[in-house]
C-alpha cells in the first residue's frame, strides 16, 4: 500500500511518497520538490499556474519512486479559513454505545448554521460526556443514558477548496483527503506527552502564519494569520530598496530575529532595485525590519492565547520555513514568557531533507493518512474531511467546468 502527500504551499510544492512496512509504519520511496506558482497568501490565485508547479514536483517523485501517483492527501490554508468549538447531545437507546451512536451525536455537534460559502472541513472530536462523567476519550462500548461530544469544527470557502482539488485534478491526482496545514504539522512535531499537557504550535510559511492550540490530547484551537515569510521578504525589499530576490537571499543569510545574534558593524552588499549599482548596509538594519514584523506575530499569537485563556505548560513550538530566522525561539521566549523550540520532523530516512521545519506539513500529512490508515485516529482525527463532502465538491466543480 502506498500512501501520497501533496504540501501545496505558497512557496514550495512537496510531494512525498511512502510504502506501508509490515510493522504498520511507512518508509519514503519518492521525493518531489518545485518552486509553487500561482498560490498567494496560502491560496490559489492561479489555477493553471499552480498545477503546473504540482505537476513538475509529481513527476519528480514519480521518478523517483518508480511509481505513478493517482490520489493523494494534500493541506489545506489560508486566511478564510475559521474554527470554532461546538457540543451535540443524544440519548442512547441501547446503553452501550455503538458506533453509530458516536456518528449521531458528531452530526448534532456539526450541524450549525455556517456563513454562506463556508464548508466544514473538520470536525475533530475534544471528548465525550457520558450522563456526569467527563473527559471521555473513545466512547465506544461504554454506558450510560446520554451521550454529548464536544468538537472542534475547522470551516473554509467551497471555492478555495474547489480551486485546491481542480489543480490536483489537472495536474493529474486525484484528492483522496484534505487535511488542515496545521493538523498535519502538529503530527509531524509535536510530542503526544506535549499534547497531553498543552502545547501551542506556529507554523511560519511563506504565505501564512498557522496556529494550533492542544489540550489534554485534543485540539482546542487553530487560527490562521497572514503574515510569513514572503512578507518579511516584502519588508527587506521596500525598506532597503533592494530586489525581492536578493531580500530573500539576505533574509536568509542575514536574518535574525535576537539582538545578541546580531555581529555588530557587520557589512552586507546588496542590489538596488533601480539599476545595477551595489549599496552596503548593516545586519543591524535587517535585524530591526524582521524583529518588528515578527514581534507584531508574536503579539497576535500572545492575544489569541489569552483570549482563549489557554494554559499551555508545554509552551510554543514553532516550525515551518520561516521557523529558521535565527534568534527566533530565544525572541519568542522572551515575548511570550514560555518554553519555546524550533519543531523539526523526527525521521528515519532522508534526514537531510526531511528534518527541516519546512517539511513538516508534507511528512504530516503521511502521518495522518498513515493513522487514518490503521484506524487509529478515532480520538483524535476521525472528523477530516468526509469522503461525501469531499465527492459533492468535485461534483460541483465538473459540473461548472
Ligand atoms: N533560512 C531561512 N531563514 C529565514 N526564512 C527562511 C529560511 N529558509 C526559508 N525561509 C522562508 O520560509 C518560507 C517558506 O516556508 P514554507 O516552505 O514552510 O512555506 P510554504 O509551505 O511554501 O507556505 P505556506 O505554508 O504559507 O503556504 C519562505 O518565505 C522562505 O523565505
Ligand atoms: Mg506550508
Amino acid at each position: 500500500m502506498k500512501l501520497i502527500a501533496i504540501d501545496i504551499g505558497t512557496t514550495k510544492i512537496c510531494v512525498l511518497i511512502a510504502q506501508q512496512t509490515i510493522n504498520n509504519d511507512f518508509e519514503i520511496i519518492g521525493i518531489g520538490k518545485s518552486p509553487s506558482k500561482g498560490l498567494a497568501r496560502g491560496v490559489v490565485v492561479d489555477i493553471l499556474s499552480a498545477a503546473h508547479s504540482i505537476k513538475t514536483a509529481v513527476k519528480e517523485a514519480e521518478l523517483m519512486a518508480g511509481c505513478k501517483i493517482e490520489s493523494a492527501i494534500i493541506g489545506i490554508s489560508g486566511s478564510h479559513i475559521n474554527s470554532f468549538n461546538s457540543q451535540g447531545m443524544i440519548s442512547l437507546k441501547h446503553k452501550d454505545i455503538r458506533e453509530h451512536d458516536i456518528n449521531q451525536v458528531l452530526a448534532v455537534a456539526q450541524s450549525v448554521p455556517l456563513p454562506e460559502g463556508q464548508q466544514i472541513l473538520h470536525a475533530i472530536p475534544q471528548f465525550y460526556t457520558i450522563d456526569t462523567h467527563q473527559k471521555v476519550q473513545d466512547p465506544l462500548g461504554m454506558f450510560g443514558m446520554r451521550l454529548e461530544a464536544q468538537v472542534h469544527i475547522i470551516t473554509g470557502a467551497i471555492g478555495s477548496v474547489q480551486n485546491l482539488i481542480r489543480c490536483c485534478e489537472l495536474a493529474g491526482v486525484k484528492v483522496q483527503d484534505i487535511v488542515l496545514e496545521p493538523l498535519a504539522s502538529a503530527q509531524a512535531v509535536l510530542s503526544v506527552d506535549e499534547r497531553q499537557m498543552g502545547v501551542a504550535l506556529l507554523d511560519i510559511g511563506g504565505g501564512t502564519s498557522d496556529f494550533a492550540i492542544y489540550q489534554h490530547s485534543a485540539i482546542r484551537h487553530t487560527k490562521v494569520f497572514p503574515y510569513a515569510g514572503t512578507l518579511f521578504t516584502n519588508d527587506i525589499a521596500v525598506v532597503l530598496r533592494t530586489t525581492s530576490a536578493d531580500a530573500e537571499r539576505i533574509k536568509k543569510e542575514y536574518g535574525c530575529v535576537y539582538h545578541s545574534y546580531v555581529v555588530p558593524g557587520q557589512e552586507i552588499s546588496v542590489e538596488c532595485a533601480q539599476g545595477d549599482q551595489k549599496m552596503i548596509i548593516y545586519e543591524q538594519e535587517v535585524y530591526e525590519i524582521l524583529e518588528c514584523r515578527i514581534t507584531e506575530l508574536l503579539t497576535m499569537v500572545h492575544h489569541e492565547m489569552e483570549h482563549y485563556y489557554f494554559a499551555v505548560p508545554g509552551g510554543l513550538v514553532i516550525t515551518g520555513g520561516g521557523s529558521l530566522l535565527h534568534g527566533l525561539q530565544e525572541h519568542a521566549q522572551e515575548i511570550l514568557k514560555l518554553p519555546v523550540r524550533i519543531g523539526k520532523p523526527k525521521v528515519a530516512h532522508y534526514k537531510e531533507f526531511l528534518e527541516n521545519p519546512m517539511h513538516a506539513t508534507g511528512y504530516g500529512l503521511l502521518v495522518h493518512g498513515m493513522k487514518k490508515l490503521n484506524g487509529n485516529d478515532r480520538a483524535s482525527f476521525n472528523g477530516s474531511l468526509s469522503q461525501k463532502v469531499l465527492a459533492r465538491m468535485k461534483s460541483w466543480i465538473f459540473d461548472f467546468f
